[in-house]
């Protein structure tokens, strides 16, 4: 994963958690001149950056223009991993790929990547994800849990439980809901997907990344045509601008709580809360796999998250992978 020189010194920036940087040791560590580090500063600028100079130490990071601000982030969480480690992307292709990288570097349980705006955000069923500048929450986190690779489908719903969990510990006006497999839905609109890939090898999971894309300060007008009918965002719903680092936090320390309760406990509470939550247990459903369209009445989740649906003649259907409307 390449990063862009403007990148590396933000990243630096950010890092520095507020104390001045030495234009100097910036063009000695990049090897380029005292000028270019200062254009790059600039440009910066330019994108809502405030830096301060301070005579004989260098500059100093005043104001982030509306970021997720990992320094505040920190204060935030109470977990003892998750988000412990980040790595903060202006821009990148998707999270997902930035997490591959890292999982290939080894990097501990809990590191979360998160940026700003996806140019190649990915969905499910190799779909796009839209992901929009300052919008929204576009994080993969990095986990190494202690379970079989065909456990792996259940963490999907321990993400959907926390963030339910999340949602419903910070926000009064709405109630959001799973679909199966992995949406929140707020009045039936879309504002969350879940993306999670495994990293295995012979019996033994590397690695989990757990993607997660939450629409958060968007206006109804931000989506494209295509999002209008099926896309809400949590301000729409909220009535209000939402502060994302507080979500992020809240987030990973539900994600951390459930994740460590079903490797300790197994999978029967998780089971109950993701049932409890959803909005597809009880209804009718057309679901619609790579195979066939199977209709009936979404009656329960399996122990390895598969969907059981009532066709009318009374036969039931377990589906593994499908698109799922809500008749
Ligand atoms: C879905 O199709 O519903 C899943 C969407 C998952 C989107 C998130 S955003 C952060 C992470 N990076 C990606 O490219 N995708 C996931």
């Amino acid at each position: 994963m390449q990063r862009s020189m403007k990148d590396e010194i933000l990243h630096r920036f950010l890092n520095a958690q507020g104390e001045p940087i030495s234009g100097q040791q910036l063009a000695d560590d990049f090897q380029v001149s005292r000028t270019a580090i200062w254009k790059h500063l600039q440009s910066l600028q330019q994108e809502g950056y405030t830096f301060e100079t301070i005579k004989k130490r260098g500059y100093k990071l005043l104001a982030v223009p509306d970021r997720v601000d990992f320094g505040q982030l920190k204060q935030l969480l109470t977990t003892k991993r998750y988000g412990q480690q980040v790595h903060y992307f202006e821009r990148v292709e998707s999270t997902q790929l930035v997490a591959h990288d890292l999982v290939r570097q080894g990097v501990p349980d809990g590191t979360l990547v998160i940026a700003e705006h996806q140019t190649a955000g990915r969905g499910r069923m190799q779909r796009e994800w839209e992901s929009s500048e300052g919008k929204g929450i576009w994080m993969t986190l990095i986990i190494r849990p202690e379970i079989a690779p065909h456990q792996a489908p259940q963490f999907t719903l321990v993400t959907a439980v926390a963030v339910v969990n999340a949602m419903k510990a910070s926000f009064q006006n709405f109630t959001p809901q799973i679909k199966w497999p992995n949406d929140i839905l707020v009045n039936g609109k879309k504002t969350t997907g879940i993306l999670t890939e495994m990293i295995a090898e012979e019996n033994r999971i590397q690695a989990l990344l757990i993607g997660i894309g939450i629409n958060v300060n968007q206006e109804q007008t931000d989506f494209p045509d295509a999002l209008q009918t099926i896309a809400t965002s949590v301000a729409i719903e909220e009535g209000q601008q939402v502060d994302r680092v507080q979500l992020v936090a809240k987030v990973l320390d539900f994600l951390e709580h459930y994740g460590d309760h079903y490797v300790k406990h197994g999978f029967p509470l998780i089971k109950k809360l993701w049932e409890e939550y959803s909005c597809t247990i009880g209804s009718q459903v057309r679901a619609t796999t790579l195979r066939e369209v199977v209709e009936g009445e979404a009656i329960a989740i399996t122990d390895s998250g598969v969907l059981e649906i009532r066709q009318a003649n009374g036969e039931i259907k377990g589906v593994y992978s499908a698109d799922i409307e809500i008749l």
